[in-house]
């Protein structure tokens, strides 16, 4: 690809709808699909729940990236009071699931967790609530929220490097789909990291559409299947060093931009592989710790002394 673009172009941030619907004021929709998201059975179960919004002003005002709320109705927290709302991304295009702006879908992990002091199983309460909906089903939501985690409003401008632990991957199957369904011309690439292979989600989807657009480039990291030549686990940042040759040319170029999402962890380490790289364009490094190798940053730092540039969008929970 050509090196021309010395300057990046403006970033237009689109004009979001954003908490149509409040907590206090949720909406309630049927459930119309409820599958498997996940390749094949797995040890972590991810589903893929699509809700009919007809009739509401969600109706064709949800951007992809952005996230709704969802409420276990009838449940309680663990201190007894009423279950609060949580938010999870939406995974539809932002013209709506299979074109269908009634259609907004979402992609849930199950919580199954064991209590580290009691060694008491617990499952989380709203993903498992949601995960055990059926067609026909009713769930209160609240929504759309966040502005910032979407595509620019001149999306064609730009290159992107989506990087997803996940169900971080949620935001970019309608991303990805609404760049390569529209004409989209620039390169775009997408880093899943999974624990296995069982549980690559939309592997079809992206495989497919990788075959068909040969400017999407779909990189897996599967860390629990083998470890690194130096024995790290294939993290997704590892990828800007291990396939350097299809991530250099579009990581370097001054109209790409980054976007991160999934666990809260994914943050530190893929900053300090992009800071080792050189694409400090991507990050705002205060001056008292620019001089501290980036292999010493600590997470405390992340919060305090390095944030993303305007070219770094991320979502972490
Ligand atoms: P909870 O019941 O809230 O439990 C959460 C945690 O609390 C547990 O993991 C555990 O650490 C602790 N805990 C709870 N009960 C116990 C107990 N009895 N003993 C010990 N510890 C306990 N999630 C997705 O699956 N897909 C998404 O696309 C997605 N997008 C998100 C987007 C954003 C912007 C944010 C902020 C979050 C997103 N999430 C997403 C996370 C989601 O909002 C929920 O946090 C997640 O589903 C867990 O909720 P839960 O009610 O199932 O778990
Ligand atoms: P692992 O759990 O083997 O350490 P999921 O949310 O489905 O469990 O997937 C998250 C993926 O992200 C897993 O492959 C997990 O690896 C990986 N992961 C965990 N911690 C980090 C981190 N700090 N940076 C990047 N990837 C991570």
């Amino acid at each position: 690809m050509s090196n021309e673009i010395k300057i990046h172009p403006e970033i237009i941030y689109p004009d979001v709808a954003i908490n149509l619907y409040k907590p206090n004021n949720p909406v309630e929709v049927p459930v119309v699909e409820n599958r498997l998201a996940t390749l094949e059975v797995s040890p972590n179960i991810i589903r893929h729940i699509t809700l009919d919004v007809s009739g509401t002003g969600l109706e064709g005002n949800i951007r992809s990236g952005q996230s709704i709320g969802c409420i276990p109705e009838g449940f309680t927290e663990r201190d007894g009071k009423p279950a609060k709302v949580r938010l999870y991304s939406v995974s539809s295009p932002s013209r709506g699931e299979d074109g269908k702006p009634n259609l907004v879908s979402v992609t849930v992990k199950r919580v199954i967790e064991e209590d580290h002091d009691t060694n008491n199983l617990f499952l989380g309460l709203c993903s498992n609530y949601l995960s055990n909906l059926t067609p026909g089903d009713k769930l209160k939501v609240t929504g759309p929220s966040g502005k910032r985690f979407v595509l620019p409003e001149n999306a064609g401008d730009f290159n992107y490097v989506f990087f997803a632990t996940g169900t971080g991957v949620a935001p970019y199957r309608g991303m990805i789909s609404d760049l390569l369904e529209n004409g989209f011309e620039n390169q775009v690439a997408l880093i899943f990291g999974s624990p296995y292979r069982t549980d690559l989600l939309y592997y079809d989807l992206f495989r497919e559409l990788s075959v068909r657009h040969d400017n999407f480039h779909y990189l897996t990291s599967i860390s629990r299947e083998g470890t690194r030549p130096d024995g790290t686990k294939p993290y997704v940042q590892y990828q800007l060093l291990d396939s350097r040759e299809v991530l250099q040319p579009i990581v370097s170029q001054k109209n790409t931009l980054i976007y991160v999402c999934g666990l809260k962890g994914m943050e530190l380490g893929l900053f300090q592989v992009m800071a080792r790289e050189g694409y400090l364009d991507y990050l705002r490094i205060d001056d008292e710790i620019r001089d501290k190798p980036p292999s010493e940053w600590v997470v405390d730092d992340l919060k305090k002394r390095i944030r993303p540039s305007e070219r770094l969008f991320v979502e972490v929970y």
